[in-house]
């Protein structure tokens, strides 16, 4: 019988739902290093200390977001494009993806991702906060100009959970050349101006290996990922 940690199957089995915890995430990592299965999925419906990308904090008033972190087993190079796309899908044909992975919609934000994990051990913590039913009073103003929510019910935050695993399950087991292909479909950064703490340019898309291309005075640069980050503009 083989010992190997299975990395494939149904993503949401099994599920733990948490009325209150600190970070889904945080929860899900404990989870993966006690040898959870690829595809255990947290959810809460509020979070007290919701971990964002560089150190941020995602905020979201409880039982209006859809609010889990999945974990998987297996690599797979291009999971943070490729969970951009799939909530993308679940915001609609007019949805953009913002590299690396926020989801907009009319050019504000609808969803954060956080990959966090070990790699190297062959398991990652997918984070993902959506923002399924909030209304216009529940965002500070000073986050209204750029966050936005798909306005739907309460009620449709577990359908669009169910939504959401099987377009994940879809893109998370594409191939490379089809995650890039239509990140490149979706690309809210192609032809806008792009600024980091290195310098200032125009988006040029995503090369081969899911970096962004930015056209700068004398040619183009590829930035990382978790290397750069990315100025308002
Ligand atoms: C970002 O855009 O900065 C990423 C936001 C990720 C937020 C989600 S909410 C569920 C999961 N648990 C967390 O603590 N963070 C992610």
């Amino acid at each position: 019988m083989s010992t190997a940690a299975q990395t494939s199957g149904p993503l949401g089995v099994p599920r733990v739902h948490l009325r209150c915890t600190d970070s889904t995430n945080e929860r899900a990592r404990e989870l993966a290093l006690r040898g959870a299965p690829h595809g255990t999925l947290v959810t809460a419906s509020r979070q007290t200390a919701g971990r964002g990308r560089q150190g941020r904090s995602w905020v979201a008033p409880a039982g209006r977001a859809l609010l889990c972190s999945l974990v998987l087993r297996g690599a797979q190079r291009l999971l943070p494009l490729a969970a951009g796309l799939a909530v993308a899908d679940v915001g609609g044909p007019e949805a953009l993806v913002k590299w690396p992975n926020d989801v907009l919609l009319d050019g504000r934000k609808v969803a954060g991702i956080l990959v966090e994990g070990r790699p190297q051990e062959g398991w990652s913590v997918l984070g993902i906060g959506v923002n399924v039913a909030l209304r216009a009073e529940d965002f500070p103003p000073e986050l209204r100009e750029r966050a936005t929510t798909l306005g739907l019910s309460p009620q449709e935050l577990e359908p669009t959970l169910a939504r959401l695993l099987e377009t994940l399950q879809r893109w998370i087991t594409a191939s490379e050349a089809a995650v890039l292909e239509a990140f490149r479909g979706r690309d809210a950064l192609l032809r806008q101006p792009v600024r980091w703490s290195g310098g200032q340019g125009r988006g040029a898309g995503i090369d081969g290996d899911g970096r962004l291309v930015v056209a700068i005075d004398d040619g183009t640069v590829s930035l990382e990922a978790g290397e750069v980050h990315l100025e308002a503009g």
